[in-house]
């Protein structure tokens, strides 16, 4: 439990960590080839250790050095992943197209739903169909085989992160040219295209398609992982939030776009370099309205801890959420704070507050315990949050990153 009194305004700069949805495909890229990939600026988190040790379980030989991890060797890829650490881990799925692409088969459990949604892979596998595989699902587990993958020109419904990533690794190394048209643009979809690229299997992105070129073989080679752009985003709420003034340190703005938007929206001040953000605030903010959407709209991760901020702004706010179908199961825990939360369909409404208090709440997802997190920060009192392994899934050194920032925050059993 994490327990925090709030009602001080945060001071400072945190590092940005390693991003963690560009960490997990780049791992799964590494079961592409038998050579040495070395992944630097890796955050260590649960779900990344998850991922690191499924590819061990697969047969890569694994090597930790600080935030730098060295995926090598395996042999004969593994086809076939232990249930337990998929459950773990939805992007374990992504082990399926390397799976099919070195051996022809796979058996890959299918990934649970979680909180936020059912979370299909349809379209993952749709998408590798059209490369020539087949699939047996029964019990919950995907039988797939393909006796060669073919590249063609596949068209995804939806710009699915996933099924992008997935149709990506897949498809270096397929025979000839993979194009994905409507692909999702997230910025980790296109680290995973630099890493397959140094790896030999060039990814070119296109108006409305990214192509990659299939190879008989992939190389090893040595990447760095770009900054996590939904920490530093929920970093620079918490400074706006509590009217402080917050530095991420190593973000990259051009990836944080909508958020900073919509930031000055409400009035906060928003300073950029190269590679850091300010944001500061020195009173209370204004209302605002959005609606998460595909890269570059705002990211439905920020989509919590946004609305924790409007909650304590000046007037009515609205956040359409658009890419995940219940995307709201922290507002009730607002609710219980003090916030005036409200859900419409598709829509959570806030009319601003000027104070919250503390409460006992639980965090059910990563980003919703963001939420909580930053709704304690701004609390009066002090406010107890259960659920915290899910905030060490996707945060790393939470409490010593906001302790640097001036909060009292401890981790209570
Ligand atoms: C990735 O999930 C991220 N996870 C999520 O971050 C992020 O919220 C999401 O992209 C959207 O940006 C990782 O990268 C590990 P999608 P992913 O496939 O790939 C539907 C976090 O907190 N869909 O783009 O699962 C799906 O149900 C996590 O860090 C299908 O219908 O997202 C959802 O409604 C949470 N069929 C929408 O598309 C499919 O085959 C977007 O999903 C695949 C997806």
């Amino acid at each position: 439990m994490i327990r925090i009194e709030g009602g001080r305004p945060l001071h400072g700069v945190v590092k940005a960590a390693g991003a963690k949805n560009a960490a997990l495909p780049a791992v799964m890229a590494s079961l592409l080839t038998s050579e040495p990939v070395t992944l630097e600026n890796v955050p260590r988190l649960l779900d990344v250790d998850a991922a690191v040790e499924l590819a061990r379980a697969l047969g890569k030989e694994v090597r930790w050095q600080g935030t730098t991890v060295v995926l090598n060797g395996g042999g004969e890829l593994a086809t076939e992943a232990p249930p337990v650490l998929v459950q773990r881990m939805r992007a374990s799925f992504l082990a399926l197209g390397p799976m099919l692409a070195r051996r022809g088969e796979g058996r890959m459990p299918l990934p649970g739903g979680c909180a936020i949604g059912p979370r299909p892979v349809d379209l993952h596998l749709a998408g590798l169909r059209r490369l020539g595989a087949s699939f047996d699902v029964r019990g919950g587990t995907v039988h797939a085989s393909a006796r060669a993958l073919q590249g063609t020109t596949v068209y995804l419904d939806y710009p699915s992160v996933g099924a992008t990533e997935q149709l990506l690794l897949a498809g270096a190394l397929a025979t000839g040219k993979t194009a994905i048209v409507n692909p999702a643009r997230e910025p980790e979809v296109v680290d995973l295209g630099h890493l397959l690229t140094a790896m030999g299997a060039p990814v070119v992105w296109q108006e409305d398609r990214v192509a990659i070129c299939g190879q008989p073989s992939l190389g090893g080679t040595t990447h760095r992982v770009i900054p996590d752009r939904i920490e530093a985003g929920t970093y620079l709420l918490a400074g706006a939030i509590t009217r402080g003034e917050v530095t991420v340190d190593g973000a990259r703005p051009d990836h944080l776009d909508a958020l900073l938007a919509k930031l000055v929206e409400t009035g906060a001040d928003v300073r950029v370099k190269e590679r850091a953000v300010t944001v500061a605030l020195g009173g209370r903010a204004k209302a605002a309205n959005l609606q998460t959407l595909p890269y570059p709209g705002f990211p439905t991760d920020l989509q919590p801890p946004m609305i924790s901020y409007l909650a304590t702004a000046s007037g009515r706010s609205t956040a359409r959420e658009t890419v995940f179908s219940s995307r709201f199961n922290y507002v009730g825990s607002l609710v219980r704070m003090g916030a005036q939360v409200q859900v419409a369909a598709d829509t959570v409404l806030t009319d601003g507050v000027e104070v919250l208090h503390g409460a006992e709440v639980e965090a059910t997802d990563i980003r919703a315990g963001a939420a909580l997190v930053l709704a304690a920060l701004a609390a009066e009192d002090v406010t107890e949050i259960r659920g915290e392994v899910h905030l060490a899934r996707g945060y790393v050194d939470l409490v010593g990153k906001l302790r640097s920032l001036g909060a009292e925050v401890c981790v209570a059993d």
